[in-house]
């Protein structure tokens, strides 16, 4: 039986559990996938013992991406870039970490909504750890241009000078946009969501990096006669598809 959980906080509404266990019984893996509720104080030790009674890997979320990017000893490109960590393992004795966010996300848009990236003009609520996470997986794609707005626009600004000249921070609204994705932390909680429409055309894909039924942002896009539009479900199981190949690749 292979061991593999969750760590976050909050962590009882986490998804991944069966998402994770359908892709087991899939495959024919004997797999107990369970959440763990962490504290900032306990999360390093919870890795640590988790890896020491030979658990196979881990899925970390919120808050704890950055601190589990921080302890990793092996980092791969992608968790670099994010400076931050959502899949864990242990291998030749060391903890090993990935982020998926963002490639879930581009394969989400692509090879489930069928959005095609390549060349696309796409604007990015948000300059949080969501946002970051995001960007590069997005270039990767041969995206035309990302524009970041944020609430504190100095962090947009920040965030954009550390990419090439198809990211840059803006601080209102000038254009229409192909695809815009809330990476805001607006969908978390009960907040309402406004921007200025004319980031809209007719054929705007709005998604929301959240999940959830009628998230502010996705009520926002319907006010607005936006029909293609979806929530963050299709992003959470395409990273963890990539998290489960990472883990089991030799069974695969
Ligand atoms: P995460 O790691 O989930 O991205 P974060 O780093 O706290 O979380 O970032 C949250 C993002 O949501 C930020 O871009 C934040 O804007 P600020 O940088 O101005 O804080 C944005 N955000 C949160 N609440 C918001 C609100 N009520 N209106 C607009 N933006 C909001």
């Amino acid at each position: 039986m292979y061991h593999c959980a969750v760590i976050g906080n909050p962590i009882a509404h986490s998804k991944s559990p069966e998402i994770h266990q359908e892709f087991a019984k899939k495959h024919n893996i004997p797999l107990s996938y369970t959440r763990i509720l962490a504290e900032k104080e306990n999360f390093k030790e919870i890795v640590h013992d988790f890896f020491a009674k030979n658990g196979t890997g881990l899925n970390i979320t919120l808050p704890f991406k950055e601190q589990a990017y921080l302890m990793a000893e092996k980092t791969t490109i992608w968790a670099q870039t994010a400076q931050a960590a959502n899949t864990l393992w242990f291998a030749n004795g060391k903890i090993h970490a990935d982020n998926t966010d963002g490639r879930g996300l581009c394969h989400a848009l692509q090879h489930i909504h069928n959005f095609p990236l390549k060349n696309k003009n796409i604007l990015i609520l948000g300059a949080g750890g969501a946002a970051r996470g995001i960007i590069q997986p997005l270039l990767e794609c041969a995206v035309k241009n990302i524009h970041i707005i944020n609430r504190t626009h100095t962090r947009a600004q920040t965030l954009a000078q550390a990419y090439d000249t198809r990211v840059c921070a803006i601080d209102n609204i000038q254009q229409s946009y192909d695809l815009i994705l809330n990476a805001t932390s607006i969908g978390a909680n009960a907040q309402t969501f406004n921007l200025d429409p004319k980031a809209l055309q007719e054929n705007t894909f709005c998604y929301d990096l959240f999940y959830g039924k009628n998230t502010p942002f996705l009520t926002w896009a319907e006010a607005h006669n936006i029909c293609h539009k979806a929530d963050g479900y299709s992003m959470l199981e395409s990273q963890a598809w990539l998290s489960f190949q990472i883990w089991f690749k030799k069974i695969l």
